[in-house]
């Protein structure tokens, strides 16, 4: 269940086919894809044609997290390209519970992301929509930030929220994941990593993502 997803945002974009072929041959079955639309972050990225390219070329499933104010109009155009998984803020949607059933309506698992200074609180009653919760250890705009470690507290509190309640999300961690605080992250009860700069700043993606999954997976007591 404890994933390593590769973002693209750190590849080389000259050369993503190899270099997602890279950490698909080192085991990552999930890739995170960046959507960044100058608005609600200040950065911009790429959109549905590049996504459609990605699903060529790759078997591994996409995890599409969407930083735009305007998902709804966005998210069936990604998903038409072969997107999976679509990933919403809870910042840019007042009809939330519309939106996660619209996604799911359209294909995709819908999950749903929280920026570091937005509570828990607000996702309380979309808890049994989701299909996984993306909690943001970084301000989103840019890779390559420093880990935010409250986002540790957080993710234990949703940890003990989706045991209480008996709910199977799974919890999700984007933003400064290195080897170093990958123990910590697990042992809040994260389920998927992201992690962007830490596989593609290397030589040999694949390797690296290799290392970062048994490191995760030690800390969660299991061996490959
Ligand atoms: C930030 C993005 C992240 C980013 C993470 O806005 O959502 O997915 O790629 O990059 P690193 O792992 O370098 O912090
Ligand atoms: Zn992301």
């Amino acid at each position: 269940m404890i994933e390593i997803l590769p973002s693209i945002l750190a590849a080389d974009f000259a050369r993503l086919g190899e270099q997602i072929s890279s950490v698909e041959a080192g085991g990552a079955s999930i890739i995170h894809v960046d959507v960044m639309d100058g608005h609600f972050v200040p950065n911009l990225s790429l959109g549905p044609p590049v996504v459609q390219s990605i699903r060529k070329i790759t078997r591994a499933r996409l995890d599409v997290h969407l930083m735009i104010t305007n998902p709804d109009d966005f998210a069936p155009a990604f998903i038409q390209a072969g997107a999976d998984h679509i990933l919403v803020h809870q910042e840019v949607c007042p009809h939330l519970d519309r939106t996660l059933r619209l996604i799911r309506s359209e294909g995709a698992l819908p999950g749903v992301v929280l920026n570091p200074a937005t509570p828990l609180a607000m996702i309380e009653d979309v808890l049994d929509l989701v299909h996984h919760v993306l909690i943001m250890s970084v301000n989103p705009g840019f890779g390559g930030q420093e880990f935010i470690p409250h986002s540790l507290h957080k993710l234990s509190a949703l940890n003990r929220r989706r045991i209480e309640s008996n709910l199977n999300f799974l919890i999700e961690i984007d933003g400064g994941v290195s080897r170093d605080n990958i123990a910590e992250i697990v042992a809040a009860g994260c389920d998927w990593l992201v992690a962007g700069s830490s596989i593609f700043h290397s030589a040999d993606p694949g390797a690296a993502y290799r290392g970062l999954k048994q490191v995760a997976l030690d800390a969660a007591g299991v061996r490959l």
